[in-house]
């Protein structure tokens, strides 16, 4: 029997109560979300200090979440023993510890070819490269090219080409102009800009470090 003054809703009525439980309990979840987040950039935002209260101040613990490492290397014939963040760069250890500055930062995103150096004789982009994978390498920079006062024959030919404009790319430009006459592929105009392309000139200097290099080819005999 039907209880007459308290009767079962419609079944329109129960879909609507249904529904309206539905999002009430979506908002709370919702509500639950927003709070956690919130704490957590909180946390974020105050890092080291909500978690360590009790601890050295924030300055102190900066460098004791880094640790360390030791890396050698031989750079430009000289052997190096150093101790650095991890995190370095080999081109920001050149540039900032080692006071090596002819290697430029350009983009510093493997873009523009200005930071290339060579590694066992390879070109690289020493922004893309962490130092500490270089333990034991040979790093050539664009200062340990000439033999005292005698000029590469590379570099000699940009000078004598006037292969540069504003000189910003172009240790990388002869870095990597060496490793192109080793790896013999400068044996024609169309092959010498393929395989620097991936050293790019702002002043647009192309024409001139392609002649630059073919007289550098020719004077050597590497490259062919
Ligand atoms: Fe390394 Fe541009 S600075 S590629
Ligand atoms: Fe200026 Fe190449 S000489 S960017």
């Amino acid at each position: 029997m039907s209880d007459e003054s308290d009767p079962l809703p419609s079944s329109d009525a129960q879909d609507e109560l249904r529904d309206e439980s539905l999002f009430f309990s979506e908002l709370e979840t919702r509500r639950r979300f927003l709070k956690k987040v919130a704490g957590t950039s909180a946390a974020l935002a105050l890092g080291p200090q909500l978690m360590n209260l009790s601890a050295a101040p924030a300055a102190n613990q900066k460098t004791s979440l880094i640790t360390m490492v030791d890396l050698q290397l031989k750079i430009n014939g000289a052997e190096h023993r150093l101790r650095l963040d991890p995190r370095t760069s080999l081109l920001d250890l050149l540039r900032e510890q080692l006071q090596l500055t002819g290697s430029k930062k350009g983009c510093d995103h493997g873009q523009c070819g200005a930071c290339t150096v060579l590694v066992n004789g390879r070109r690289i982009n020493s922004c893309l490269s962490l130092a500490v994978v270089h333990e034991g390498d040979e790093v050539t920079t664009i200062e340990g090219l000439a033999q005292g006062d005698q000029l590469h024959p590379v570099q000699a030919a940009f000078i004598e080409h006037d292969g540069f404009q504003c000189g910003y790319c172009t240790p990388g430009q002869i870095c990597s102009a060496v490793a192109c006459l080793q790896e013999g592929h400068a044996k024609d105009d169309a092959q010498i800009r393929e395989w620097m392309s991936g050293n790019l000139c702002r002043c647009g200097a192309y024409p001139n470090i392609v002649e630059a290099i073919k007289q550098a080819r020719d004077k050597t005999g590497a490259g062919r």
